[in-house]
């Protein structure tokens, strides 16, 4: 089939070139030309493991297409894909311009029937909103019943940074919103070398895949809320919560997936849409009380690693307690996988750090050309090659990411490294009476070990 994509970010990139991978002929528009001729030369905008391949294999054999001409998109596919972004506008409600400007660019242009699907997370109501703009262009193009007709779908995508061509070749449901039987039909067709084996394609009304997408982020944001509530209290009343965990996830109902606590979740989703959620929901009436707690939650726990910070160098006694040291940083991207930084709990800590007066020694395995860009040349930052020439000349080691590799690190290397035997693990990865055996203080969350075996030492 022939399949348009307009927004080669991360969704529509990866789900473009899965498509042509599995036999699709796929044109891919965006309005930045140095993204499209850097796409022609093989040279992908965002890490993401196994991309690369398949987008440089199915450009050479001619089934992947780059292209600034929006014209030429819209004439190229009988499917219209929209997947660009909605960044949150002030308020946090998702701002649809970018969405609403692909509909009239494809209505400027359409000359036969065409589905356009919405790939992008919109809030509920956008596929009306889509409809409107196409129709609103049409009729200043057509005399009344002679423009060619058009669908709107809801077709939510649900991929995972790290492991989103996976997830894309191999997807645990294909919701598709619609209320034509004709655009039913030709999405079937176009997901069939996907829905091997069991059903996946869940077909329903526009409304509620909407929502589908947001209640699945706002259901899973819950989940790690939740959890890192619970390491809160766990830590204060003397538990572990990895023992909690372990006792709830073995409970089917509950699960083992998304209850892992740690320094708050970031990315370029759950951030975004739990408050665009809040803000559809205010704006009908409704106040959802439980969104705006995870949210606050989140908030509060991408400010732990600090807090214990401030609290074993005293900070509350003395502000300038930190003024001068060098914190050794492992871990930038908002998870391992990926180099986005995108809501990334290290910014959260890095900003408090440099408040305070402190430096930054950080690695990450992919996000150090990211966080030059984010964050810029400045004298308290500086980028390492390393992880372990991020902790020479160090004061403390602080982990915000759990990559692979800093799973097993050379312990005797961090002790002589750093002028404190002090680590703070956002991310859980040791066992802290392990690391009070090697003579660290350790803090982790919600382990109330390592709290309470930590106090009154090391300082
Ligand atoms: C998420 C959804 O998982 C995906 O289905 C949707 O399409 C887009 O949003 P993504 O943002 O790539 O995907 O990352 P995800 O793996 O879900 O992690 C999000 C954040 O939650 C990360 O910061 C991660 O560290 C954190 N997290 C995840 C936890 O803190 N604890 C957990 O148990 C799981």
């Amino acid at each position: 089939m022939k399949v348009t994509f307009y927004g080669i970010g991360y969704v529509g990139l990866v789900q473009a070139a899965v498509l042509a991978d599995a036999g699709h002929d796929v044109c891919c528009v965006d309005i930045d030309q140095n993204k499209i001729d850097n796409l022609k030369k093989g040279i992908i905008p965002i890490y993401e493991p196994g991309l690369t391949p398949i987008v440089e294999d199915n450009y050479a054999s001619g089934r992947l297409h780059f292209t600034t001409d929006a014209e030429f998109g819209v004439n190229f596919g009988e499917l219209q894909f929209i997947a660009v972004g909605t960044p949150p506008d002030e308020d946090g409600s998702a701002d649809l311009k970018y969405v609403l400007k692909v509909a009239e660019t494809i209505a400027m242009h359409m000359t036969t029937s065409k589905i356009v699907v919405d790939k992008s997370t919109v809030p509920v109501g956008t596929a009306d909103k889509v409809s409107a703009q196409i129709e609103q262009v049409l009729n200043t193009r057509f005399d009344s019943g002679k423009a060619p007709t058009f669908s709107v779908v809801s077709n939510p995508e649900f991929l995972k940074e790290g492991s989103a061509v996976s997830d894309c070749k191999r997807p645990d449901r294909i919701v598709i919103g619609t209320d034509s039987s004709d655009a039913e039909d030709l999405m079937r067709e176009l997901y069939a070398p996907f829905n091997r084996n069991h059903e996946k394609i869940i077909v329903m009304d526009i409304k509620s895949a909407e929502l589908t997408k947001y209640a699945a982020n706002c259901m899973l944001a819950t989940k790690i809320s939740f959890m890192n509530e619970m390491a809160n209290i766990a830590e204060l009343v003397g538990a572990d919560i990895e023992n909690v965990r372990h006792g709830i996830g073995s409970d089917p109902r509950i699960g083992y997936q998304f209850i892992y606590p740690g320094c708050g979740y970031g990315g370029s989703c759950f951030p975004k849409d739990v408050q665009a959620l809040v803000q559809t929901a205010d704006g009908i009436g409704y106040e959802s009380q439980i969104l705006k707690a995870v949210e606050a939650v989140n908030f509060r726990q991408k400010h732990k690693l600090f807090e214990y910070i401030s609290k074993h160098f005293g900070l509350s006694e003395n502000p300038n307690a930190i003024k001068g040291k060098t914190f050794a940083l492992w871990g930038l991207s908002f998870k391992p996988n990926t180099d986005d930084m995108r809501a990334a709990s290290s910014l959260v800590l890095m900003e408090a750090l440099w408040k305070a007066g402190a430096k930054v020694q950080a690695y990450d395995p992919e996000a150090m050309e990211e966080t030059q860009r984010v964050c810029g040349n400045r004298a308290d930052l500086t980028l390492m090659g390393t992880k372990e020439s991020a902790l020479k000349g160090a004061d403390a080691l602080v982990i915000c990411t759990e990559w692979q590799n800093f799973r097993a690190p050379d312990f005797g290397l961090i002790k002589e490294s750093l002028s404190n035997s002090v680590i703070f693990d956002g991310r859980n990865m040791f066992e802290p009476l392990r690391m009070k055996k090697k003579g660290f203080d350790y803090y982790c969350i919600g382990r109330a070990l390592s709290v309470i075996g930590n106090e009154g030492e090391g300082k």
